[in-house]
């Protein structure tokens, strides 16, 4: 197979940005050989040159201007692994602008911002993927793709935040209360020092606001999830839910009724013959439900470097072969 050569840009090289560009070196010929696809890393931008020098990159690509990125032609590809809402969403709009595919993992840009990126990927027959953005490693977003190709989805439950996961099944399974719990989550790194985003269900929220657009064909916003975290969950109620078979998981739920979707996050009961109890530590799992297909299950690693990376890349990979094809259709709200 005759390969071809393919620059990537990324935009943030912390945690996923470093992984992704590990990856691609680790994995390079083995994408290679498998796609027909060369990658090599043009640019790398964060807020300072120093902080890509460190993660391995050469000096010579080391950037902390956007206009370099956009500027540079050898760089199809715009991978954005900052997060945050801005200016994460404007530097998103600004590549697609500039002829980029992108691939990004900032789930609370991408909800915040759907409808608008879809548009300006469509407008500029550019690629916009975002497998990274739910559910880590576990591909949700072409499981999804390839249902909503036939099916009518009407219904999406799971669990799709792996800090909150891991400390509910500490307090359940150790007894443990939830502060303490949300301290362990931390030190392991599944939990940032600013748990807000997680404990109080925002992260949940945006994820499932995606999940939910897609399947609505429009914009969903986030604030219409009626949300709440888990700081209230108790000891005691952990443990009744473990002593009826079941457990408490925060539970992301999107339903259509009538015309009009339905999105919750919540600590709810989950009986034990429902697969998601079952779903511990820092792991995901979401049921998708098609009217043709049924009920479909998905189960892996939400998060963590290298299952984050493996989306992204893939993601890097599927632009490059399918390029436009692959934009999401997300009307305005
Ligand atoms: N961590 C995971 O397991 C995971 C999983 C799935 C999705 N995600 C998503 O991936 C994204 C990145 O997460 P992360 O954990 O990799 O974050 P991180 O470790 O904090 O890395 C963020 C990177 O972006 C750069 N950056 C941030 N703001 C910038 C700005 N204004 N201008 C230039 N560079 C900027 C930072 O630069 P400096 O290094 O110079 O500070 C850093 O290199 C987030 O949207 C997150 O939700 C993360």
């Amino acid at each position: 197979m005759a390969s071809r050569e393919v620059g990537v840009a990324l935009l943030g090289v912390g945690t996923v940005g470093g992984a992704v560009a590990r990856t691609i070196a680790e994995r390079g010929d083995v994408i290679e050989a498998r796609t027909g696809v060369r990658l090599v890393v043009r640019r790398a931008m964060a807020r300072s040159r120093e902080r890509v020098i460190q993660v391995g990159l050469p000096p010579e690509i080391a950037t902390t201007e956007l206009d370099d990125v956009l500027g540079d032609d050898r760089a199809e590809i715009v991978v954005e692994a900052m997060g945050g809402e801005e200016p994460a969403a404007s530097y998103l709009l600004r590549s697609l602008q500039a002829g980029k595919h992108v691939v990004t993992a900032n789930k609370e840009a991408l909800a915040k911002h759907f409808a608008e990126l879809a548009a300006a990927a469509h407008a500029a027959g550019r690629a916009l993927l975002f497998e990274a953005s739910v559910g880590g490693g576990i591909p949700l977003m072409a499981s999804l793709r390839q249902i909503l190709a036939v099916n009518r989805v009407s219904r999406i439950r799971g669990i799709v935040n792996g800090t909150t996961n891991y400390i509910l099944t500490q307090m359940a399974e150790q007894g443990t209360a939830y502060a303490e719990a949300l301290q362990e989550a931390q030190r392991l790194g599944y939990a940032e020092p600013d748990p807000t985003a997680d404990v109080e269900g925002y992260d949940a929220a945006y994820k499932l606001a995606i999940l939910a657009s897609l399947a609505a064909g429009r914009h969903i916003r986030p604030e219409r999830v009626d949300r709440t975290g888990i700081t209230g969950v108790t000891p005691e109620q952990v443990g009744e839910a473990r002593s009826r078979g079941g457990a408490i998981k925060l539970i992301a739920s999107a339903e259509l009724d009538g015309e009009e979707w339905r999105l919750r996050v919540a600590p709810e009961f989950v009986p034990g013959d429902d697969l998601l109890a079952h779903v511990r530590l820092n792991f995901n799992a979401v049921e998708i439900t098609g009217d043709r297909v049924g009920p479909v299950v998905l189960y892996g690693q939400g998060a963590g470097p290298q299952p984050t990376a493996s989306a992204i890349v893939s993601d890097i990979v599927d632009a490059v072969r399918f390029g436009v094809a692959l934009a999401p259709h997300v009307a305005p709200e």
